[in-house]
């Protein structure tokens, strides 16, 4: 029996920006991420540019990602920019240390800035604390930004990219707390005061440097670390904290509570970037501001483990778990500037999969596609009224997840409705009250068979969004919100 529930928006309550950088993502030299999925060499039969497999290119370029993070991960605290530059066939092979694999350096630093610019991502380089020298560090940044007449600068002219690559994000450090050094927070503060000063000596005022924040496990890192960041807080532009869900569940091989146990992590999410968007806020300095970002979310099975490169499937309840995921940012982005999905290609929630000379994309690509049209709008209140669900472990939540927002010009609106009830179609009454009238121009959904559908090489389009047919320029009122579907609706001002 359908159950009947309202939502009601109200474009005229305007509240924070949601930032593009909300949608971006995060490549690591990890199974076969980089390496397959992304650079396949120039001598490949698959067809590429540059190296660069254009299948995945295309694909990432049409959901426009506005960030792409970079070499890792805890890849980014053992690698030394160095070996990935110059001519190929003399770069250094070296062991990938932490996934276990043979690291050939044949993707570096200018191989990363040519598939940003192919995809039109901006780059986000995360820096080798745990390892590496401050110097290390500081040249890296002169050889992507500098135009000055350096002998790093020639360098990068010399190895095919005379303009800058002008990188703006800087992470400095990954996972300090374990594989970045396994390091105490005072420990990294003192470290960071040092990278930090010399990184934004270097780059200029306009970079932004990510300091290294915690897991839902050591919640308390974020307060020491500020703590004895006392009186150069200034360099901290964002506190990066790392959340994966999921863990102990299988993939595909899911039972109906284990995905209701994905959608109780979303209650983890959003409890540990209030926490630490307070703990921001309290300490931010005099004009300045310490923002927060969530550089490495999504799902961790446990098929994804180091033999297998991190590779897992990615079914409809990744899709719920992600547009839920997103509303609930939504709801933070006054502090919560950026987010970084792990990982983009064949590794852990990926966007794409990658099979020799063959790719799909995953139910996960396509609530990014379908949700573009959030980026940079202005959240607008939206209520609702709708059934609760019961989670493991007791807790509830409702079976409704919505969110709005406005576009900037004011004259475009986006709603977003996840229903999350794996049994239970809702139709609910949606609404939009305030001045003028709206009117439906676009309705989106993806809902696929199951909850445990996904596509696969031999059925690619299994779970794809489609348009639902609404009458032409009709009104809001009733609709039905398939059992756990993602629907879309775009609105625009009636007359
Ligand atoms: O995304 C996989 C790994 O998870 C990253 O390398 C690390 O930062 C995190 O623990």
């Amino acid at each position: 029996m359908p159950q009947s529930r309202q939502i009601v928006v109200h474009p005229d309550v305007r509240l924070h920006t949601v930032s593009r950088y909300l949608y971006g993502h995060f490549a690591e030299h990890l199974g076969r991420c980089i390496y397959e999925g992304i650079w396949v060499g120039e001598d490949s039969p698959i067809e590429n540019e540059g190296g660069i497999r254009l299948d995945t290119v295309r694909a990432l370029k049409e959901l426009e990602l506005p960030v792409l993070r970079w070499p890792g991960g805890c890849f980014a605290d053992n690698y030394h920019w160095m070996d990935g530059i110059g001519p190929r066939s003399e770069r250094p092979r070296r062991h990938n240390l932490w996934w276990n694999q043979p690291e050939t350096n044949e993707f570096g630093t200018d191989e990363f800035a040519a598939f940003c610019r192919m995809i039109g991502a901006e780059p986000y380089i995360c820096l080798n604390v745990g390892s590496g020298t401050v110097e290390e560090a500081r040249s890296w940044v002169e050889y992507c930004n500098s135009s000055q007449p350096t002998d790093l600068v020639r360098l990068r002219r010399d190895n095919g990219s005379p303009e800058p690559h002008n990188v703006k994000f800087w992470g400095i450090g990954n996972e300090n707390w374990g594989c970045g050094g396994n390091l105490r927070p005072e420990h990294y503060a003192d470290l960071y005061r040092r990278f930090a000063t010399y990184v934004r000596g270097t780059a200029g005022a306009d970079a932004r440097l990510i300091a290294c924040g915690s897991h839902p496990g050591i919640p308390e890192w974020d307060e020491r670390f500020l703590a004895a960041m006392n009186g150069a807080l200034h360099l901290v532009d964002y506190i990066a904290l790392h959340i994966y869900s999921g863990g102990g569940t299988s993939d595909t091989e899911f039972a109906d509570e284990d995905y209701y146990g994905l959608i109780a992590a979303i209650d983890v999410m959003d409890r540990n970037i209030a926490r630490a968007a307070g703990l921001a806020k309290a300490c931010d300095p005099q004009e300045h501001r310490i923002g927060l970002v969530l550089d490495e979310w999504g799902t961790w099975y446990k098929e994804a483990t180091v033999p297998t490169g991190l590779c897992q499937q990615n079914t409809m309840r990744d899709a719920l778990f992600t547009a839920a995921g997103f509303h609930c940012f939504h709801r933070h982005a006054d502090r919560l500037f950026m987010t970084n999905m792990a990982q983009t290609v064949n590794v852990l929630q990926a966007l794409v999969l990658t099979q020799g000379p063959e790719m799909i994309v995953t139910p996960t690509y396509h609530v990014y596609e379908m949700f573009r049209p959030h980026r940079d709008g202005r959240l607008v209140a939206c209520e609702v009224d709708g059934p609760t669900l019961s989670l493991p472990g007791g807790g509830e939540r409702g079976a409704i997840s919505a969110s709005a927002t406005r576009s900037e010009d004011g004259g475009g609106l986006f709603l977003s409705v996840v229903n999350l009830d794996l049994e239970n179609a809702i139709t609910a009454t949606v609404r939009v009250v305030g001045e003028g009238e709206w009117r439906v121009a676009q309705v989106r959904r993806l809902a696929g068979q199951d909850i445990r559908s996904h596509n696969t090489f031999e059925e690619p389009e299994a779970v794809r969004p489609e348009a639902i047919r609404v009458e032409s320029e009709a009104p809001l009122e009733t609709m039905e919100f398939p059992a756990r579907s993602v629907t879309t609706i775009r609105l625009d001002r009636a007359g």
